[in-house]
């Protein structure tokens, strides 16, 4: 039916502009609401967005006439009959609400419509809540998850990318802008904090991590990443590891405690995330720089690999390659495109990563010694143009992400969950959407097999950041606006 389609083509083109969420390509929307709504149990890492196509195609067939092209009719009701969880709604749209007139769809749609129908509701309605809640002043929208009621609260604005965020015991919040500031906040106090080194401030690259030494309260000792100057060639870059002690508001003694080799003339790719595991070992990931064939499958350089370092950057004598010749010794684990996020559960001690795929194919892997996580080699993404990097995504002595996204979500900044503040998140990694605006989170079992993943706070922002914070709190910064929230549970 021709006019069908054209109508819901103008549809959608509304929906987009109205509710610019729903960009999500719906993919991710269709699998995130599964769970987020019901608790289903996702145990597939893969996202199929042609079915969201589908969904919308049914509802302008069945359910358009009655309720409205635009699904407003279900965006906008504020009391709903029969609820609005997710099983809810398929009840009601299977079995019918004959004394209300509406139709019973089981019998001519499968249950799987009738669940991709309801998903596409409920994907427009997380998009509504998220432009009331960026609809500016409304600090009051609660958001809700895994039965806990969640508000934000705005910290700070004067970082327009806030790449990182950490904190002291004492409360003292730090976090870094990519333009090479770093700011740290105590009550409503905010100071620059002085003595950094000077960042390549272009492209990908500029100031980025931020963490404190273990035993910061006694040693005063700040880690920085950043995008570092080839000192005989300004064309060249790489990341590196600056340590300074914080004498009230600057960095003294400072000096660059890593420096990935080699220098390279692009300007993206640089990974840089830093974490200290239980052990008081230093990991640092570093990106390939956009050069695949060169570098990550590679021993002898340090670009697409995840090291570990002492705390003053000398390499400790038990790493996995270390009698391995020609390798560099603070290699931990290589086959990595680009890392942009790290983080570590204390009670398993596992380390994760999460990093951008190409055009598909962000990953989560848990982070192992001497392992290869296989860029380039396997991918579930595909180059930008759309043409085939490989046909492999399996191969022996390669590891598997433990989750994938397809399409890429843009990973940026990564969290695990400890803090009692968060009873209904504990033991969930936390992962940014730079490209979909928002917070994913993701539930392994003891397996590490994916059981659960939600989408939080829809449209807030192109997220860079994201950290539990010394105070138990969650903290995140989105750019464009550059601001910083920290997540309060009521
Ligand atoms: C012939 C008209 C008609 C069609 C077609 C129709 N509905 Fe309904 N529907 C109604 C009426 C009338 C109600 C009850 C009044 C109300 O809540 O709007 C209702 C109620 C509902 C409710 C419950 C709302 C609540 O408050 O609990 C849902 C969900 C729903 N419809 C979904 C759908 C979906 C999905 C389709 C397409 C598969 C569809 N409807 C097609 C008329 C229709």
């Amino acid at each position: 039916m021709p006019h069908y389609f054209l109508i819901l083509k103008a549809t959608m083109k509304k929906i987009i502009s109205t509710f610019s969420a729903i960009s999500l390509l719906l993919g991710v929307a269709f699998t995130w609401n599964k769970c987020s709504v019901s608790n289903f149990q996702e145990t597939k890492a893969t996202v199929l967005q042609e079915k969201m196509g589908e969904a919308e195609k049914y509802y302008g067939n069945y359910c358009a006439s009655c309720h409205g092209t635009q699904v407003k009719d279900f965006v906008d009701r504020e009391k709903w009959v029969y609820g609005s969880a997710r099983m809810e709604l398929f009840n009601v749209v299977k079995n019918g609400a004959e004394e209300d007139g509406m139709p019973a769809y089981g019998e001519v749609i499968s249950d799987k419509k009738v669940y991709a129908l309801v998903d596409y509701i409920l994907a427009a309605i997380e998009d509504k809540k998220s432009e009331v809640f960026n609809s500016g002043d409304n600090p009051d929208v609660v958001f809700e998850s895994a039965g806990m009621q969640l508000k934000l609260e705005l910290v700070a604005e004067n970082a327009a990318s806030p790449w990182a965020i950490t904190q002291s015991k004492a409360g003292r919040l730090f976090y870094t802008d990519k333009s090479g500031k770093l700011f740290s906040k105590k009550d409503t106090v905010i100071q620059e904090i002085t003595g950094l080194p000077s960042v390549k401030f272009k492209g990908q690259g500029g100031l980025m991590d931020v963490i404190l030494h273990p035993d910061f309260e006694n040693n005063q000792r700040v880690y920085l990443s950043y995008s570092k100057f080839k000192p005989s060639d300004e064309r060249y870059a790489t990341t590196a590891v600056f340590s300074g002690v914080l004498e009230s508001n600057e960095l003294v003694n400072g000096k660059d405690i890593f420096v990935a080799e080699p220098y390279v003339n692009t300007n993206h790719h640089y990974g840089s995330r830093m974490v200290f595991d239980n052990g008081g070992f230093l990991f640092v990931s570093v990106g390939e720089r956009g050069r695949r064939d060169d570098y990550p499958q590679f021993l002898d350089n340090d670009l697409g690999k995840i090291h570990r370092l002492n705390d003053d950057g000398t390499v400790p004598n038990d790493n996995p390659f270390t009698n391995t010749p020609g390798a560099r010794k603070s290699i931990y684990s290589y086959g990595h495109r680009n890392p942009q996020g790290l983080c570590y559960d204390p009670v398993s001690d596992k380390l994760y990563d999460n990093e951008h795929g190409p055009k598909g194919g962000d990953e989560v892997n848990l982070v192992e010694a001497g392992n290869n996580y296989g860029w380039p080699i396997i991918t579930y993404g595909i180059n930008y143009i759309g043409t085939k990097i490989t046909d492999l995504t399996h191969q022996d002595g390669m590891e598997q992400p433990i989750r994938y996204w397809v399409p890429s979500i843009a990973t940026c900044g990564m969290a695990f969950v400890t803090s009692d503040k968060y009873p209904g998140w504990k033991g969930n990694v936390l992962s940014g959407s730079l490209k979909y605006n928002y917070l994913h989170r993701d539930v392994f079992d003891e397996n590490d097999q994916l059981v659960q993943e939600e989408k939080l706070f829809p449209d807030i922002g192109r997220m860079r950041s994201i950290e539990q914070c010394a105070d138990g709190y969650i903290y995140f910064g989105v750019e464009e606006p550059g601001r910083i929230y920290r997540i309060v549970p009521l």
